[in-house]
């Protein structure tokens, strides 16, 4: 079964944007994309947030975002309560950001990657499933 998924980010994360777009497309999901839409410079906020917003809302189950590093669209997602973004620069990293985390927003450093790095961290976070139990008291415990 497919996903509704959100995807969104700056310039520094166009080009991996854009690979992972029409990496998902193949795939049975549903996507939106909240911007950016070239490589002009442009600030991530302006971007992260109407997608955090939309995710919080349950309008999609998760969303990627991408910059330059992903912090900064890391760091803006985390201002919503509902949102549980995780920088992911290896697939096990982000199989371990559903699995324990059950984060709802992966975030891809898009200038430190590949096209078959991507591919797998994007496949690895989508096809793993959080682990509940113990994971999810702790994750209970982290809005403030
Ligand atoms: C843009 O140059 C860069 O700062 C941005 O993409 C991101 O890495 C910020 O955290």
């Amino acid at each position: 079964m497919g996903f509704k998924i959100a995807l969104g980010g700056d310039h520094g994360g166009y080009k991996a944007k854009t690979f992972v777009i029409e990496m998902l497309t193949k795939q049975d999901h549903i996507l939106h994309d909240f911007g950016t839409n070239n490589e002009e410079s442009v600030d991530y906020p302006d971007f992260v947030h109407p997608l955090a917003t939309a995710v919080e809302n349950e309008e999609f189950d998760f969303g990627i975002l991408f910059c330059g590093s992903a912090n900064g669209v890391c760091m803006s997602a985390n201002k919503h309560q509902k949102i549980r973004a995780a920088i992911a620069w290896t697939a096990e990293i982000a199989a371990l950001a559903k699995q324990h985390n059950n984060a709802n927003v992966l975030c891809i450093p898009g200038r430190f990657l590949n096209e078959s790095e991507l591919e797998e961290i994007i496949n690895s976070y989508i096809n793993a499933t959080f682990e509940g139990g113990r994971h999810q008291r702790r994750v209970d415990k982290i809005p403030c």
